[in-house]
């Protein structure tokens, strides 16, 4: 073990003690392997020495900002300090000493740093408008301490009842669902059921086509063109249920892009859902629990009954929302008081109705109830990745604090808190990605 003065720090290289602030606040764990945002975050503490392995080198540490990149100037304590309270704030309900609380605690503060950094040097006015970047809601929202809550409603049926649109999802949506249930089809029925809306095969060409992708395309070097450019091949690519079930999860996109904007941005509301579904589709493959694809698409929708409520029990969602921020609440705690139940029960309802795949479901349903163990362990793959989105502020869905995180679906998921770290610069650029293919030039419908 050597220390070293912070600015000789370089990326690659591992702490041989847990970093505490100068306050006495835990903040990196022994054995991290240091990446530029760890080496970011130590100058902003403005720690004289760290403690590293004296066998330490330069490292290959995937980051966003790329292997090795020299750490920024410092920022000042104050950046710093202002950091670490908004993401204590935001992960007040994380137990911090477990590993998956730390794990999510240090990513949050690392990023949120950079963030605070670059609004910093982009002149310190106002916000930086980039991807992933957390934008403040607007304020207008129905919010006169007056307003009485209304009574807690009986079902999420009732809530449903009044909204034709959802009482059938489009038809392209039930030409891929049949194709899904009947064990007998084929590549090209898939292929056919997709190309029948052009604007999705489109859209599902872009997402076959995305880095995530190309590495299975690589793998079949050969067989393959460098593009996909057709939906046989993207069926071949990607498999023809799993190409059916993404085309499924983004077929009905369409229906909920009229959020009112008094609730929330539209953009922040998918950000947020791609950043869930591009966390859900990494966890799943690393831990080997449930398909990615259909993680995917259970990270899409995690948080449609949101957009339900919002639209549907407007009084209710406002009384909840006003709780959440009184009390420093989950939004989804506020829900299952005021309405009678939380979005993900409303969200599991509705794709029950819709005969979604039971397992795709069971995923939205209990992402925010893990407690039964017969089949946690694809809904803890959304559990976590949707901790992952809110505590790294991947947009938002109304929600401002990450809710504890079950234990119980860290273990079921069997990652380790550096497993899962090294995981996140590949989901934020695939998040960037992502959001690309679904708003091209600009915020727009889905
Ligand atoms: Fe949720
Ligand atoms: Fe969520």
């Amino acid at each position: 073990m050597v220390r070293r003065n912070v600015t000789e720090l370089r990326a690659g290289m591992v702490l041989a003690e847990d970093v505490m602030t100068p306050g006495g606040r835990f903040l990196m764990p022994k054995g991290t392997t240091l990446d530029p945002g760890h080496l970011k975050s130590l100058l902003a503490w403005n720690l004289p020495t760290v403690a590293v392995n004296q066998a330490d080198g330069e490292g290959a540490f995937p980051s966003a900002s790329g292997p090795g990149a020299p750490p920024a100037a410092a920022p000042g304590p104050d950046l710093a300090e202002a950091a670490e309270a908004a993401v204590r704030e935001r992960l007040l309900w994380l137990d911090l000493e477990h590993e998956a609380g730390q794990v999510l605690f240090r990513l949050a503060l690392e990023r949120e740093i950079r963030r605070r950094v670059t609004v910093q040097e982009a002149g310190g006015a106002g916000e930086v408008h980039g991807l992933g970047q957390e934008r403040p809601e607007r304020t207008d929202r129905p919010n006169r301490s007056d307003e009485a809550a209304p009574p807690p409603l009986a079902s999420p049926e009732a809530l449903l009842r009044d909204e034709p649109q959802l009482v059938s999802p489009p038809e392209v949506y039930l030409r891929i669902n049949e194709v899904l249930r009947d064990p007998k089809s084929t590549v090209e029925d898939a292929a056919a059921s997709i190309r029948y809306d052009p604007s999705l095969a489109a859209k599902l060409l872009r997402l076959v086509n995305s880095s995530y992708y190309a590495r299975t395309m690589r793998a079949v070097e050969g067989r393959f063109p460098a593009k996909v450019d057709s939906l046989s091949r993207a069926v071949m690519v990607v498999g023809a249920r799993q190409l059916a079930t993404l085309a499924l999860g983004v077929s009905v996109l369409p229906l909920f892009q009229d959020i009112p904007p008094h609730w929330v941005n539209m953009r922040v509301f998918w950000e947020h859902s791609v950043g869930c579904a591009v966390a859900a589709q990494a966890i799943a493959a690393a831990s080997g629990r449930g398909n990615p694809e259909t993680a995917f698409v259970a990270g899409l929708l995690h948080d449609i009954g949101r957009i339900l409520a919002f639209k549907q029990a407007p009084a209710h969602m406002a009384a909840a929302m006003r709780q959440a921020a009184a009390e420093r609440l989950p939004l989804s705690f506020a829900e299952r008081g005021r309405l009678g139940f939380d979005h993900a029960a409303l969200g599991g309802h509705l794709l029950q109705k819709w005969q979604f795949p039971a397992n795709l479901e069971k995923m939205v349903r209990y992402h925010h109830d893990l407690d039964e163990p017969l089949f946690i362990e694809e809904p803890a793959v959304i559990h976590l990745a949707d901790g992952v989105a809110t505590a790294l502020g991947w947009g938002g869905s109304g929600n401002r604090h990450v809710g504890a995180l079950s234990p119980a679906a860290w273990e079921a998921l069997g990652l380790s808190g550096d497993a899962l770290a090294r995981m996140v610069p590949a989901m934020e650029a695939r998040l960037a990605e992502t959001m690309r293919s679904f708003f091209p030039d600009r915020p727009g419908p889905l």
